[in-house]
């Protein structure tokens, strides 16, 4: 038995990095059918055909359009039957420093619009499904060590992903009575192509500057690790937890920056 064995799974956000080894992961722990919802339609369908079109599908779904979320929602019941796991990962950085000192507020607009609003869209609809489906569902949500730490630059980001926090609490409390659970996952940096675009280095630059500053050295932080925290939260392993942010940052967010004894 598998640990997602005849679950049907929906990743928003499946068609690039974190969603797209989600969704490989899905499939490998026997998901029935895994629905990727996302913005790029042919970057969608890649995945789609490396997963199989007999347990994978692409939906276009902008997250920032509670109508699309919803109807997303209900194609996927209508598909097959019940939805067991939503994962609501699409998120975006603003593509600027946004310091407080000069935050562009049409950035931070649109960075609310889908990492804030379209994250609690997702979870009002996925919730909806499983309450009305008497299904006893996870939905995970994927934050950031941005959720609990803040940095020098990328305020509305911290914020957004502050937010996320709140939305999984909040909606945790309010699902335990139907036996919905409500968790969130947090990387670290990981090479994908939204870390790629903002920073402007290769793969292997990203992963050598966040090793450096990982506790946990022998290893780079990679979008299958942070897939297999949502196998996790997504199955029956994780049974009894809710209301939960599993960070997965190789001890990084445990950090202070002592001053060193001189020797
Ligand atoms: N990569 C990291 O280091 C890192 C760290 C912490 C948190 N995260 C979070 O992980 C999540 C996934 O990011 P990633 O790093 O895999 O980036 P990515 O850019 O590879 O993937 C994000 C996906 O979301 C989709 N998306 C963006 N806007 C959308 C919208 N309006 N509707 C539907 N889909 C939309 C994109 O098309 C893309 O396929 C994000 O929420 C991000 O904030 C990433």
């Amino acid at each position: 038995m598998k640990k997602l064995d005849g679950k049907v799974a929906i990743i928003t956000g499946g068609a690039s990095g974190i969603g797209e080894a989600t969704a490989h992961a899905f499939a490998k722990h026997g998901a029935r059918a895994v629905v990727i919802a996302d913005i790029q339609d042919e970057k969608g369908q890649q995945v789609v055909e490396s997963i199989g079109a007999h347990r994978c599908k692409y939906i276009h779904c902008d997250v920032t359009d509670e109508e699309q979320v919803k109807g997303m929602v209900e194609w996927t019941v209508n598909a097959y039957g019940q939805l067991d796991i939503m994962f609501s990962n699409a998120g975006i950085l603003s593509g600027s420093n946004q310091v407080i000192l000069d935050l562009d507020f049409s950035r931070f607009d649109r960075l609310f619009a889908v990492n804030v609003r379209g994250m609690a869209a997702c979870v009002k609809h996925a919730a909806r499904a499983m309450v009305d489906g008497r299904v006893r569902g996870s939905i995970v949500c994927t934050a950031s060590v941005a959720a609990s730490r803040a940095a020098r630059v990328r305020t509305d980001y911290t914020m957004s992903k502050h937010a996320v926090l709140g939305l999984v609490r909040a909606a945790s409390q309010q699902l335990g009575e139907h036996g919905i659970r409500v968790n969130s996952v947090s990387p670290y940096a990981v090479a994908t192509p939204m870390i790629r675009n903002e920073i402007g280095k290769e793969a292997e630059e990203i992963e050598r500057l966040a090793t450096d500053v990982m506790p946990l050295k022998g290893m780079a932080l990679k979008a299958e690790h942070i897939a297999d925290a949502v196998v996790f939260l997504a199955s029956d392993d994780s049974a009894i937890v809710t209301g939960h942010d599993l960070v997965v940052d190789g001890g990084f967010i445990n950090q202070v920056a002592a001053i060193q004894p001189s020797s």
